[in-house]
């Protein structure tokens, strides 16, 4: 097995990204079998393709690193880093632009919702933004790649890319069928695959939303948790006590399916306790639980970030290990393309 995935280093590491992906890499790195490997890395390519402060990139690339390694990621076993520093995850991009097709990138929701209204201002880079994504997993052979749920369209493209360079360049020495990619499984964990914004029940719970309090941060400390929780948008019913009874209430099926996947509880549970109680008793419980959940992860996030040089050292080790692993493959693409390097590169 080889497990990769990424994460954007604009905006704080918030809930949705921890259920989501995080808690997920974490899993999966600590049950690794001998001879699998996890890579995970910061996409700061990615972040360039929405308007961003260059001098702040760095920064929030090390700070998003503390963040992961909080979580849990550990760098002794995963390898962390940024795309930056890997300039094979560019290469291979430019090399699969020639295989993704316009019609494919046309459909993507996320330039659509990203882009809004100015579609014909948004970056170049935002539109072929998936081609990354499907250069920065197929440069590994990746098998799994653990993601939130708004991600499983862009996985779907780039297993349509791997089979259409496979089909198209692959098996050119002799070797009949020989797969230059792998194609990757997107691994989605299905009771916290969409956590919704604690103001709109409709909408995902996102960096991008302007209100800090729709969405809660792993930097944020107890008092500010509560009471995002307090805050939060919900309907004046009671809970009901099964959850087909949270049909048309989405905000109170997203403060439920919080409450259970941090709990490690069914949402059964959850109603079973808490059915026939307004939010008023529900909401404070729910902040003790996301409290002393993400308390110890808080408290460890703070102390990381303060050593920059460390976080440097880190990402600096994983980029070397990442551009070794991915070494063969961006020279198995270049070579099927019919691309000739000299020798060096
Ligand atoms: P990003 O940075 O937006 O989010 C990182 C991860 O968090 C998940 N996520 C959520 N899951 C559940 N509920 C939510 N509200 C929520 N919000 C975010 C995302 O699904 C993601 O798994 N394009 C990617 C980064 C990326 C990547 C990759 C991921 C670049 N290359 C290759 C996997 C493989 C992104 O912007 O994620």
């Amino acid at each position: 097995m080889r497990i990769v995935s990424g994460i954007q280093p604009t905006g704080n590491l918030h809930l949705g990204n921890y259920l989501g992906a995080i808690r997920n890499w974490v899993r999966m790195q600590d049950a690794m079998e001998e001879g699998s490997q996890c890579l995970f890395f910061l996409a700061d390519l990615h972040a360039i393709s929405m308007p961003h402060v260059p001098a702040d990139l760095n920064a929030a690339t090390l700070e998003m690193a503390a963040a992961l390694v909080a979580c849990g990621i550990d760098p002794e076993r995963s390898i962390l880093f940024n795309q930056a520093q890997v300039p094979a995850h560019s290469e291979l991009q430019w090399l699969l632009n020639g295989t993704a097709r316009m019609g494919w990138l046309n459909r993507m929701t996320q330039f659509k919702d990203k882009s809004g209204k100015n579609r014909e201002g948004a970056s170049a880079a935002l539109f072929t933004y998936p081609v990354l994504q499907a250069a920065d997993v197929l440069l590994y052979q990746a098998t799994h790649v653990p993601v939130g749920e708004d991600q499983k369209q862009h996985l779907e493209l780039a297993r349509d890319i791997a089979q259409k360079f496979n089909n198209d360049f692959g098996g050119q020495d002799g070797l009949a069928g020989e797969e230059i990619f792998t194609l990757p499984d997107p691994i989605i964990p299905p009771e916290a695959a969409r956590i919704m914004s604690l103001r709109d029940g409709t909408a995902k719970m996102s960096k991008s939303d302007p209100s800090e309090m729709s969405r809660i941060n792993l930097s944020d400390d107890a008092d500010t948790i509560m009471q995002k929780v307090r805050k939060a948008k919900t309907d004046p019913e009671p809970l009901p006590s099964e959850p087909a009874g949270l049909e048309g209430r989405p905000e109170a099926a997203n403060l439920v399916s919080i409450y259970a996947t941090m709990a490690g509880v069914s949402a059964e549970d959850v109603l079973r306790d808490f059915g026939g109680e307004g939010f008023g008793k529900f909401k404070p419980a729910l902040g003790n639980v996301l409290v002393e959940t993400l308390g110890p992860i808080s408290s460890r996030f703070t102390e990381l970030k303060a050593d920059r040089e460390e976080l440097d050292a880190i990402l600096a080790r994983g980029a070397l290990e990442a551009r070794e692993i991915a070494r063969p493959t961006l020279d198995a693409a270049y070579k099927a393309l019919g691309l000739v390097r000299g020798s060096g590169m």
